[in-house]
Order: structure tokens, then sequence, then C-alpha cells
């Protein structure tokens, strides 16, 4: 008993370590068994795929029932972060064509992903990140990451939302931050409170980011390039009206862009990195439940704490975050701060008292578009 091989497979022959030559040892079409497995695993220290059959190598991983999932997740993150990589490699100049490459080659990943996230609740995507390794680079990591939220969100905000759909929220949170590629490293790598200077150059990255879009897209069959553009452009504007480039308020912002907007928050005060220490869910959601119809949509909010399974409300939620804070932006120390008692109104988990009052699938895109 195999499976048919959907791609061919290569072993890297060369004993030099800067020169590389591939020579095919199983081919596309023919049905690899546990055996063949098994002595490959032995014989070879790696094995290889070509990059013309990527994406039938991805599209296999969601079949494959001998890897876990956190392996697939893995593989898939590497391969997105492959591209996300080329496209932020300040040495390369940014083309049309680059940046049709990347769609393309993040489309595999996220359609991949799909299948991952499928009927999995926000709890669940956390444990997968927390499992994933990460990378030195900030944005890397943390678009990968809001891709994933943004797509497990999406799914339980639009009870029916098609694969198309969610391949947009998830490409979105892939590239939100595209505009950061015209902004030097020591900006947006620095973890330290920015100077007003450096802040103002950083708030300019939703717009520089529309712009490249808008230049250089190029159609390409069942992707929604239109809302992807309104993400990047809108993912820092707050429900309030507060936020930037356009101050918009409430529904005038993009159903996904405030999709993003939490997936966002959620992934900057939860997720380890070299820099800050985490904030624990409990503690995340309260101060989120503050930043609530300031911040973030309440209703798209609401619905992603009842995707978080046993929350028990011990946490900060007298603490809060300003609404200028830039969850794109790694933070040393996380900006939290302690409401002066006077100010202290009862967030949104006092005033429901309990999670999960709201019922999940009620369809928030179509409430939200009538
Ligand atoms: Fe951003
Ligand atoms: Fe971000």
């Amino acid at each position: 008993m195999g499976s048919k091989m959907l791609f061919d497979l290569y072993v890297n022959s060369s004993t030099h370590d800067v020169r590389e030559h591939f020579v095919r040892i199983f081919p596309k079409g023919q049905v690899l068994t546990a055996y063949d497995l098994d002595i490959f695993r032995q014989k070879y220290h790696q094995l290889y795929v070509s990059e013309t059959q990527r994406d039938l190598y991805l599209a296999s991983l969601s079949s494959n029932t001998n890897l876990t999932e956190t392996k697939k997740t893995e593989v898939i993150k590497e391969s997105a972060i492959k591209y996300l990589s080329t496209l932020f490699d300040a040495k390369k100049q940014f083309t049309t064509e680059l940046l049709h490459d990347t769609i393309s080659g993040c489309r595999e990943s996220i359609e991949s992903m799909v299948h991952v996230i499928k009927g999995k609740d926000i709890s669940d995507v956390q444990k997968l990140i927390g499992d994933l390794s990460f990378h030195d680079f900030y944005t890397y990591d943390h678009s990968i990451n809001v891709a994933m939220y943004s797509m497990a969100l999406f799914q339980a905000a639009k009870g029916n939302a098609s694969k198309a759909e969610i391949v947009t929220a998830g490409l979105g949170g892939l590239l939100h931050d595209l505009g950061k590629l015209k902004i030097s490293t020591q900006i947006i790598n620095n973890p330290d409170k920015l100077s007003d200077k450096d802040f103002l150059i950083i708030k300019n990255h939703p717009r520089l980011g529309k712009e490249l879009f808008e230049k250089n897209k190029l159609a390409m069959s069942g992707i929604d390039l239109g809302t992807i553009e309104r993400i990047i452009f809108e993912h820092h504007e707050n429900f309030n009206g507060t936020g930037y480039p356009n101050q918009l308020e409430g529904e005038n912002i993009h159903l996904m862009a405030r999709v993003t907007a939490i997936a966002d928050f959620f992934d900057a005060i939860t997720t380890k990195r070299s820099y800050h220490e985490v904030l624990s869910t409990e503690d995340a959601l309260a101060i989120m439940a503050n930043s609530a119809s300031k911040k973030i949509d309440p209703v798209l909010f609401t619905m992603f704490t009842t995707r978080v399974k046993n929350l028990v409300l011990n946490g900060k939620n007298h603490f809060c975050v300003k609404d200028d804070f830039d969850p794109c932006q790694p933070h040393r120390v996380l900006p939290v701060e302690k409401i002066p008692p006077s100010k202290q109104e009862h967030n949104l988990f006092e005033k429901e008292n309990k999670f999960g009052s709201v019922k999940a699938d009620g369809d928030v895109a179509k409430k939200k578009a009538a």
C-alpha cells in the first residue's frame, strides 16, 4: 500500500556546501510505499521538491496523515516566508512581477492553510502558532500569525464564508504591512519607544502599501485584490474614528480590515517574541475588551472571544492600551497602562458577565452589510 506521488522527489548529491546538484530519485505518478519512504529516510538527510511543483506538494499536505498539524503548518509557513522575505529584501527592486510572484506563491500557502484552519477555534490556532518556530524578522512571523487569526475569525464571523473569501482574509493578513518595505528596517524593527519623527514615518505604511499594491497589482483569477488593498490601507483605522490614515469610523472600515485589526492586536500582545513578555490569553482579552468600540469592532471582538476555549476571567480588566497602540510594531515593553479608578468603566466582559452569550454563527458580515 502506498500513495501515488503528485510530484517528483529529489536529493542534493553535491558534496560542496555552496554548489547544489539535484538528482531525481522518485518520479511523479509512481506509487510511493511506506517501505520506500523508510529507505529514503535512512539513506538521505533531506528530500527536495522542485519550485515548479511546490503548489502540488503544498496541496498534498492536507491529505497526508503521516504529518502532524504542526509539521504541516511549519512547511506552509516556511513556504510563505520564502516569498515574504524576497518581497521584503531591501536589495531587490520592487516590481510588478515581484508582487505578482509573491501573491501567487503566498496564495498556494494560504490555500493549504485553509484546510488546517478549517473548523478551528481561536485557541486551537493560538496553540498551533505557539508550537511553530519563529524567525528574527518581526514582520514575517507577525504577518503569518495575523493571516492565521484573520482566517479563523473571518470563518467564525461569516458562517458560510467561501474558500475564496477565507483565502482573501489570509492574503490580507500576510500583506497588511506591505508598506513597511519602504521603511528602513532600523525603524520597523526598533522595539524601543519611537521618536515622534519615526512614529510619523511608520504611520505612513498603510498609504505606502496601498500605493505599491495599486500600482503593481495584476489581475489574478479568483483573488479579490480590491479587498486586499483595503486591508492594507485600513488596518490601522480605529472603530471610533481615531485611527489612521483616514480616520474612518465603524462600518466604513472594510469588514476584513476590522478582522485584521483584531488579529493584529491579539497577536502583538500574546505571541512570544524575543522582546517583550507576553500576556496570558485572559489578560490580553480583558485589555482588548477595554478597546472594544474604540480601537476594535465590538461585535467582531465578541465573536473572537466566543472562539477562545475554557476562558476564565481573572485578568487585567482595569488595564488598557492607548488607542494609538501599534500592534504592527515590536515593543520591548508592552505599553499597558492602569486605568485610573475615576475613569474605570465596566468593560465588555463585565457587562456581558460571560463569554459565549452571543450566538457565534450569527452572520456578522451580513448584519454589517445590511
Ligand atoms: Fe501595520
Ligand atoms: Fe500588523
